[in-house]
Order: C-alpha cells, then structure tokens, then sequence
C-alpha cells in the first residue's frame, strides 16, 4: 500500500482541528528541520525531486536555492492558494480539510529560504477554506508554531492571510504579488524573477498549496522515502480533481506515473452508466486535450504526457464523453479566458475576445467557412507573443481540440447546427 502524502488526514473527523492534527503526528517535522541548517533542507528537497504542482512542474527545492541570501531586504513566501482553473479544485481539498499541513510546510520552506513574514494568497470566492485556514492560523500562533521563537529554536514567522476578489489572473505568480502589494493584478515581464526581485522588491519564493503541504512528510520521511513514490523524473504522489459524467467525481492522491486510464476506471469508477468515453483533458483547463484512444496509453507524470503532446498541468481532470459537442467545450474555454485575461497584451486582449466571438457564432450555427482556419491563426498568434501564458492557455485547446476533432467543427459550419442536439 502506498503511503499518502497528503491525504492521509482526509479521512481523520476534525483532522483540521490543531489537536487532532497534532495526534496524526503534525507538526513533528520542524523538530527536525530546526536541528538542521536551512541550507541542509533545501539540499533535502532537491535530493526528494519535489515539482511545484501549481502548474509548470518547477523543481521546488531548485526555485529556493535562486533566493539570494545577502541582499539586507527580508525574503517573503507567497503562498499560492488562488486556485481557479476551470475543473481544478485540488488545492481546496487541502485548505478545507487539513489546513495545518500546509502551515507546517509552510514553515519548512521560510525556514529553509530565511523567511520570517509569509503571505496566504486565498481565492476570494474560497469561503470555508477560508475559515479554515485562519481558526488553524490562531491556533498555530497559539501552540507556538507560529509567532516567535518557534519550539524554542530561535526562529520567528509571521503568517497572514490575504484573500484575493474573484481574479483568475491573480493566481499567475507575478499578478499575484501586484495584488498582494494593493495594485490591480496585471502580471509582470519576467525576468527579473520573483525569487531576485518579488514582493515590495524583495526575494520572494512563490508556491502552490499542494507544494508546500508534500514537505512535513519529505522533511519527516527523508527524500528516499519520497522517491520511492512514483517514477525516476516525476518522483512523489499528485492530487488530481476529476469533473465531468465520472460515477464517483473527487479529489485522489494518486503515485506519479500511474496509467490514466487507471484513475479514471479505479479511482473515478469509470463513466455513468449508458455513457462512452471521448476525450480527457488531463491537467486543467489550458492543457492540450486527449481522445479516449490516447488515453489508454498515457501514464500521469510530467514525462509521459508531455510525449503525448499534453501536460500534467495542475492535475485538474475533466472527462467529457460522447454526447457532449466539442465546439461547445471550447467556446466555453474561450469564454472564460477573455473574460479573465488582463488585457494588458494585445494578443492575449484581442486574441481570446475574438476566438469567443467566432466560436460563439459558430456554436450558433453561423459559423463560415475560413473559421476554423481562422481560428487556428489567432491562437498561433497568440502564443508565446504575451507577458504571461493565459494566452497559451486557450491557444493550445483551440490547436489540440480542432486537430483531434475537426469534423465536429466543420459539422458546426457546413451543418449550421450542432452534431448533439
Ligand atoms: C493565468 C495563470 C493562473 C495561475 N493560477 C495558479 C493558481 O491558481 N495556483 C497556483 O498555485 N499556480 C497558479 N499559476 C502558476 C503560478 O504562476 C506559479 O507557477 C505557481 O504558483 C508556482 O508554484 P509551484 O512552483 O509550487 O508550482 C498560474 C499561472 C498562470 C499563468
Ligand atoms: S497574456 Fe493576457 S492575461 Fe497575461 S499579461 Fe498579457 S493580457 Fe494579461
């Protein structure tokens, strides 16, 4: 049986209560960490192979060793809990019920990079998360996990709360740290880097709630323990949120490198009754989508489904079966992107507008001919060409969802109505 990293609590009643949590053997691995030198934890979460699971797959322990340690300004964390990918919804998961995980990590990773003032970026619409999270900040403060001093080792951390208003673009690194600094969210030319100039101009390490809540087990565990999870390159377990006509949609803990066909039989239950499977889209929103014969032959780790042509993403799983019209889908991707894009990039602004409006009226039965074709041109246009990749994130649905389902398309514009009525 594998060990659960992260949800092992998810099944504890009250596991996010600060008692409970410490029964379940919380908070034992800063015992640990502070009898080690900061630089010797990095060295550990390095040797653990741990990626950041916001998204982009960056080596956690590789992202610290970038913050320059002499530089006279403090060193911020950011904690990233923005968590608005459409069909994403892991990190909640987390937040909701096991709250004093992430703090615990949390305080892992400031000790090791010389934080002392941790900031908690909160999706606004997160209502009992939120709850949850500043009733375990309290008591975190007041078992002494938090504050001064901490355990007696000398070391002091600050951690607050910030919600954000509703952005999905808050949750991209840099507009994440204008909006913690009370300016609106516009994401930042890089480089510089957040972990040379981020927040206020100082050093700042920005990661993921399910990042962050893998260290007290690393820490505790030791790295070999964690890479005997998973494969070679994609070491550990991820969580993944399955959406869609599955029989049993959730949140699994799954070890990297499982088949995918594995998670949507075992773990989901396979499709309701009466349905057939046509495509998954693997890792939220914005990754390239698959079709049911590709996912047979898919495993879930950074490696396997990049030589598929998808990504791992955020690990946000949406099923769609045969009944549901993918010109629809993607008219609702396109939907959401222009609505959230920030406009700052005329790409990203026009790009993601028009894309919405030629698949809205494509989807309305008045789609022409050189649609299609247009359609694939905005998205090559748009990729790549922009400050942040929310521009990315629709290009590469539209290119993957009309190669893989052209004929859906064409139906839309020769049949001026929709293959599923
Ligand atoms: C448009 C956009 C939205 C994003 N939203 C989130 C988010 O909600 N949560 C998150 O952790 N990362 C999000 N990211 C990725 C972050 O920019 C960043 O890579 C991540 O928080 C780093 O943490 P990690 O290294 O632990 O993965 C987003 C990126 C983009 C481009
Ligand atoms: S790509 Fe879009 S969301 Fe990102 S900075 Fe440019 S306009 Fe804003």
């Amino acid at each position: 049986m594998m060990d659960l990293v992260l949800t092992k609590n998810f099944t504890t009643p009250n596991a996010y209560q600060v008692e409970v949590y410490e029964k379940t053997g919380g908070y034992q691995s800063l015992r640990k960490a502070f009898g080690m030198k900061p630089t010797e934890v990095i060295e550990e979460v390095k040797k653990s192979g741990l990626r950041g699971r916001g998204g982009a797959g960056f080596p956690a322990g590789m992202k610290w060793g970038f913050v320059p340690q002499n530089t006279g300004k403090p060193i911020y964390l950011c904690i990233n809990a923005d968590e608005s990918e459409p069909g994403t919804f892991k990190d909640r998961a987390i937040l909701e019920k096991d709250p004093h995980r992430l703090i615990e990590g949390s305080i892992l990773c400031s000790y090791a990079i010389g934080c002392h003032t941790a900031y908690l970026y909160i999706r606004g619409e997160f209502d009992l998360p939120r709850r949850r999270l500043e009733e375990a900040i309290q008591e975190a403060y007041q078992k002494g996990y938090l504050g001064k001093n901490i355990l007696g080792a000398g070391y002091n951390l600050d951690l607050y709360l910030h919600r954000g208003a509703g952005a999905y673009i808050c949750g991209e690194e840099t507009a994440l740290l204008e909006s913690l600094e009370g300016k609106r969210g516009y994401p930042r030319i890089k480089p510089p880097f957040p972990a040379v100039q981020g927040l206020f101009g100082c050093p700042t390490v920005i990661n993921n709630v399910e990042t962050l809540s893998a260290l007290p087990y690393i820490i505790e565990r030791g790295a070999e323990a964690y890479k005997k999870i998973g494969t070679e390159k994609s070491p550990g377990t991820k969580l993944f949120s399955v959406c869609g006509p599955v029989k049993k949609p959730g949140v699994y803990e799954v070890p990297l490198g499982l088949p995918l066909r594995t998670l949507l039989r075992e773990q989901a239950g396979g499709l309701q009754d009466g349905k057939v499977l046509k495509a998954v889209v693997p890792g939220g929103s914005s990754v390239p989508v698959l079709t049911a014969q590709e996912v047979e032959q898919v495993n879930l780790d950074y490696e396997s489904l990049q030589a598929a042509g998808s990504l791992l993403g955020s690990g946000g799983f949406i099923v769609i079966d045969e009944g549901y019209c993918m010109v629809r889908a993607l008219t609702n991707l396109a939907h959401f992107y222009s609505h959230e894009s920030c406009g700052q990039c005329s790409p990203c602004r026009e790009g993601t507008g028009w894309s919405y409006q030629i698949l809205k009226r494509m989807e309305a039965g008045r789609g022409e001919e050189r649609d299609i074709d247009l359609l694939l041109d905005i998205g090559r246009k748009m990729s790549g060409a922009t400050i942040c990749v929310l521009a990315d994130a629709l290009a590469m649905p539209i290119a993957s969802y009309i190669a893989k389902f052209r004929h859906e398309f064409e139906y839309h514009v020769r049949e001026k109505k929709c293959l599923f009525p």
